[in-house]
């Protein structure tokens, strides 16, 4: 059953008088645990389409449907349940709280569902372990590298262990060692808890660890091809 499905997508943005086509009647489906990303150039519509499907903008034309929901038709509260219970998105840039601590970045997520304080501790401990943060954990955003901003995004987008990852540009600011370290997290959280990854990436090494690479230009789908890994 497909997690995921977009139905003849167009996204306008208005632009002075007229309108900018960001994205131009896309068909795709994506299975429940793909490991997925968009590739192409800049400007070609991967965050876009990464923000409708995580009900953060709607379509102009046509559907998303998340969870065997339309983002469009979804109330403002549904939409924020959604995105609280069953997506963890990390932004091409961070959305870090300045006064929160890496600590409190990545609980924060979690603040929304019922949950032990016992419970919420564990969590956060143990996402903050996957990227390699634990000894960092009383550092405010502005104390830390952007690589290390980066890696508490990452943390905070997986500690719920969401149904869907949205991971817009997850290894812009990372070294080789952290970016295959955090894949390799992605990779193991995608096999043992079925979580569905969707990628933006322009990064070769983000492409090598893809089950499946959808290309896009001008807004359009250019191709879509399964990727044999090459790791
Ligand atoms: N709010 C907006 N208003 C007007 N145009 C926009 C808006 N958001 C995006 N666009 C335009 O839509 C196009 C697609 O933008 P998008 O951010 O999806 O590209 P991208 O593929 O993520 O690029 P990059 O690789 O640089 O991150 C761009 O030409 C951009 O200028
Ligand atoms: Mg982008």
């Amino acid at each position: 059953m497909d997690i995921i499905k977009i139905e003849n997508l167009v996204k306008n943005f208005p632009v002075g008088k007229g309108f900018f086509t960001a994205l131009n009647d896309v068909n795709l489906n994506f299975g429940k645990g793909e490991f997925a990303g968009f590739v192409g150039p800049s400007g070609s519509g991967k965050t876009t389409l990464l923000n409708i499907i995580g009900s953060l903008d709607t379509p102009s034309e046509g559907r998303a449907i998340v969870m065997d929901k339309s983002v469009s038709e979804l109330t403002h509260k549904q939409s924020a349940k959604l995105r609280n219970e069953h997506i963890g998105f990390i932004f091409q840039t961070y959305n870090l709280l300045p006064v929160y601590n890496v600590y409190e970045n990545v609980e924060f997520s979690l603040l929304l569902q019922k949950m032990s304080g016992s419970e919420r501790k564990k969590a956060v401990m143990q996402a903050l372990e996957w990227v390699g943060l634990t000894d960092k954990i009383k550092s405010k955003p502005n104390m830390l590298s952007g690589g290390e901003c980066q890696r508490v995004a990452i943390a905070r987008s997986m500690v719920k262990k969401p149904q869907i990852v949205l991971a817009d540009e997850p290894t812009a600011n990372l070294d080789s060692k952290n970016s295959h370290h955090i894949l390799q997290t992605m990779k193991k959280l995608n096999e043992e808890l079925n979580v569905t990854f969707l990628f933006a990436t322009h990064d070769e090494k983000v492409m090598k660890y893809l089950n499946r690479i959808v290309t896009l230009e001008d807004g359009k789908v250019l191709s879509d091809k399964q990727n044999n890994l090459k790791l």
